[in-house]
């Protein structure tokens, strides 16, 4: 299958929660929630989109010829590129139900062993889905990583221990999901993480935690100054309001924050090996990619998330070949233009 067939393929199985659009930008599902969309307008995802297409590449081709190395070093292993598959959760609720999440999660997890990037599960009230993913999380050795919500710390610990007992070194909290209606559904809901809450589970579950839906400085502080491993700059896909700040737009000032050293991820409208590009240059340490994965497994299973990744990986070695980027490292702010908000 080449990759047109694939999106082909796709537009077919998610009739009519995702049209598979020539460029996944928000604008066609604005307001479609169960769905894929942005809550509302839609702004929150558009902007997104808009921010890193504003954001422009300085060729550079007085250097020596070179064939970018792309090998990145995170969360304590080494992957094939600086790109991570974002947790995309609710098969049945946000999708047409085409594939379980079951389904969903153990192709990711297949095409990311074959591409040796790592990928990240979701969570949901429902907590047989929890489970069903444990055994992927022990196949994965550290390819797949939890994202667990913000439940009650005793919750989160009971989940921790089971990821614990599945091999898993890491696992992440979509911090940003506090207070989302969903999560009603069990009596316990999401809840707003203080620094001594965050300490005390990274204390008690003996795990490393990332987390996940960082989006000012100081919020990166306080999950740096906690102990957290790593964050995850990200509006959750523009799902909760309007208006909230393009995820790439912010990374300048959440990196001068937390110095050269610290792992930030990020995610939000990120399509191309181009895009992949700007958010390095920007500050990020890896790129997270969310729905387009979601359209390439609903085309191709495990093959669309090698069809997709070699995509990208050939436009960001491309983008580093004409910018005379020999490694990653060379990815600077001095190769883009990038006006920030
Ligand atoms: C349908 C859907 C389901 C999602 N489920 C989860 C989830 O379970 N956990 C989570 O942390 N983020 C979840 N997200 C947010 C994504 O992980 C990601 O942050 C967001 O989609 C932005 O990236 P993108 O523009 O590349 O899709 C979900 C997003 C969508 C669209």
């Amino acid at each position: 299958m080449n990759y047109r067939e694939m999106l082909d393929k796709a537009r077919q199985n998610m009739k009519p929660k995702c049209r598979v659009c020539p460029e996944c930008n928000g604008i066609a599902c604005r307001g479609e929630l169960p769905g894929t969309g942005g809550y509302g307008n839609g702004r929150s995802f558009t902007v997104c989109r808009e921010y890193l297409k504003s954001v422009k590449i300085c060729m550079d081709t007085l250097c020596p010829e070179t064939d970018p190395d792309l090998k990145q070093t995170l969360l304590g292993q080494e992957w094939s590129m600086p790109l991570m598959i974002a947790p995309i959760g609710g098969m049945a609720f946000n999708y047409n139900g085409y594939l379980t999440d079951l389904q969903y999660n153990s192709a990711v997890l297949e095409g990311a062993l074959q591409e040796n990037i790592p990928a990240f599960s979701g969570d949901t009230p429902d907590e047989s889905f929890f489970r069903s993913l444990l055994p992927l999380i022990r196949s994965g050795k550290g390819s797949m990583i939890s994202t667990v919500k913000p439940w009650p710390n005793e919750y989160i610990l009971e989940k921790t221990r089971m990821l614990r007992d599945a091999g898993a070194k890491y696992f992440a909290m979509d911090v940003d999901s506090a207070y989302l209606p969903a999560l009603k559904k069990n009596g316990m809901g999401g809840h707003p993480k203080s620094e001594e809450d965050l300490r005390f589970l990274i204390r008690e579950s003996g795990l490393k935690l990332i987390v996940k839906g960082v989006m000012t400085a100081q919020g990166a502080l306080t999950a740096r100054e906690a102990g957290a491993s790593a964050i995850i700059v990200s509006s959750h896909g523009g799902r909760h309001f309007e208006d909230a700040p393009a995820t790439a737009s912010v990374l300048p000032e959440i990196r001068s924050a937390v110095g050269e050293d610290f792992p930030v991820f990020v995610d939000g409208g990120i399509r191309t090996g181009a895009d992949i590009f700007k958010v390095l240059a920007l500050g990020a340490d890896a790129a997270m990619i969310g729905r387009p994965y979601a359209i390439a497994v609903h085309g191709a299973l495990a093959e669309g998330v090698h069809l997709y990744t070699e995509r990208l990986r050939e436009e960001l070695r491309y983008i580093m070949a004409l910018t005379g980027c020999a490694d990653l490292r060379q990815i600077r702010r001095d190769k883009i233009r990038a006006s920030l908000p």
